[in-house]
């Protein structure tokens, strides 16, 4: 048995733990591992791949980033602009497949997000047996309570706002810290609990300038000088629309922006000195933590299950703490956002942090 493994979409810490895991439990049941670079793209022929021993997987799982590279665009995007689906041409189908064919693999694992899991979703209704295992460190997959990679992107908020802290205090600032997560507000939401936000400005919960404001204010008059706030990349004031920092050719848009938006607008409503600092990539690199590890490995392990299974067209999934499957199917259809009347953001309230509505 062969199997093939790939990386698609953005990285994210805990990639790497995946891979081990294939390897590892590939090796015990005497199968070998190709794994394909830069994601679909090392699919295109003659095929761009390394096959991967568990000599190859020594050590990776504490590594950052992918041994195996991958991209978020190029010939097998499917996903553009606010997620449009679109059909992989035919021809490029057909290419990918006789790579694998020539090649001898017999299944696919597909490591990615929305858009990579859309593509594997189109290779396995064209009869290819392909696994899914989700990864983003967004955490926006219905299917999973959890990704990987969420966990180490929320401590790198939790770490930035320790330190944005001490300096807002010494000068008696407003601190806004932009973090990532596209539509969805949960890195914004769990590192700004765990960071000690006093105000967390979400794409789900639409937000008022001058309510911002007003609790400045009030933590003024009690004599706090200083305030944190988080906001996602994708909040919006009510009203207004998500920032957008760039625009590529095929359609797909960065969103950012916001952070420097809501420092100018804070300063001139309150007088008070506002600073915006933008976490961006820093939250995708750097060392996955222990969970992350571990979790990408039992992702890992999983598929390979699958795969000695026979269940195609799945996508590994974490549920009540346990990791099984769903269909691909099922996994791409609906985003997990942030629920305003959650028991995360009830929580977050009681402790006193505002969402700014
Ligand atoms: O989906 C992961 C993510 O990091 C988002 O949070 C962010 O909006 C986007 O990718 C950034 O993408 P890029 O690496 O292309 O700048």
């Amino acid at each position: 048995m062969r199997i093939g493994l790939l990386n698609g979409g953005g990285d994210c810490p805990g990639l790497n733990a995946v891979t081990h895991g294939v390897v590892g439990a590939a090796a015990q049941l005497g199968w070998e591992v190709v794994g394909f670079r830069d994601g679909f793209e090392g699919l295109l022929p003659p095929g761009d791949f390394k096959i991967l021993d568990p000599e190859k997987a020594r050590g990776i799982i504490r590594q950052g980033g992918t041994i195996l590279g991958t991209t978020n665009h190029g010939h097998f995007s499917s996903k553009h602009g606010s997620g449009e689906v679109a059909r992989i041409p035919e021809e490029l189908m057909n290419q990918a497949r006789s790579t694998l064919t020539n090649l001898g693999v017999d299944a696919l694992i597909c490591v990615g997000g929305d858009g990579t899991l859309t593509t594997a979703l189109q290779f396995s209704e064209e009869g290819f047996p392909i696994i899914g295992v989700p990864k983003t460190i967004d955490n926006d997959l219905k299917a999973t309570a959890m990704t990987f990679g969420f966990d180490s992107a929320t401590q790198t908020v939790v770490d930035a706002l320790d330190r944005l802290q001490t300096t807002a205090s010494s000068h008696k600032r407003v601190m806004i810290l932009e973090v990532m997560g596209r539509h969805a507000g949960w890195i914004a939401l769990y590192g700004g609990i765990g960071g000690g936000a006093n105000v967390i400005l979400l794409p789900e919960i639409p937000f008022r300038f001058e309510e911002v404001a007003r609790v400045i204010r009030e933590r003024e008059i009690s004599g706090l000088h200083s305030t944190l706030i988080v906001v996602a990349e994708g909040a919006a004031p009510e009203g207004g629309v998500q920032m957008i920092e760039a625009a590529s050719v095929d359609g797909e848009y960065r969103l950012g922006g916001i952070g420097d938006r809501v420092a100018a607008e804070l300063q001139r409503i309150t007088g008070k000195d506002s600073r915006s600092c933008t976490l961006g990539h820093l939250q995708r690199g750097g060392s996955p933590t222990s969970f992350d590890r571990v979790l990408g490995t039992r992702f890992g392990v999983h598929a390979v299950k699958l795969i000695e299974q026979g269940k195609f067209g799945r996508m590994v999934s974490y549920q009540r703490y346990h990791v099984g499957s769903v269909t691909i199917a099922e996994a791409v259809s609906q985003l997990n956002l942030v629920d305003p009347e959650g028991e995360v953001v009830e929580t977050a309230r009681s402790v006193g942090i505002s969402f700014g509505d």
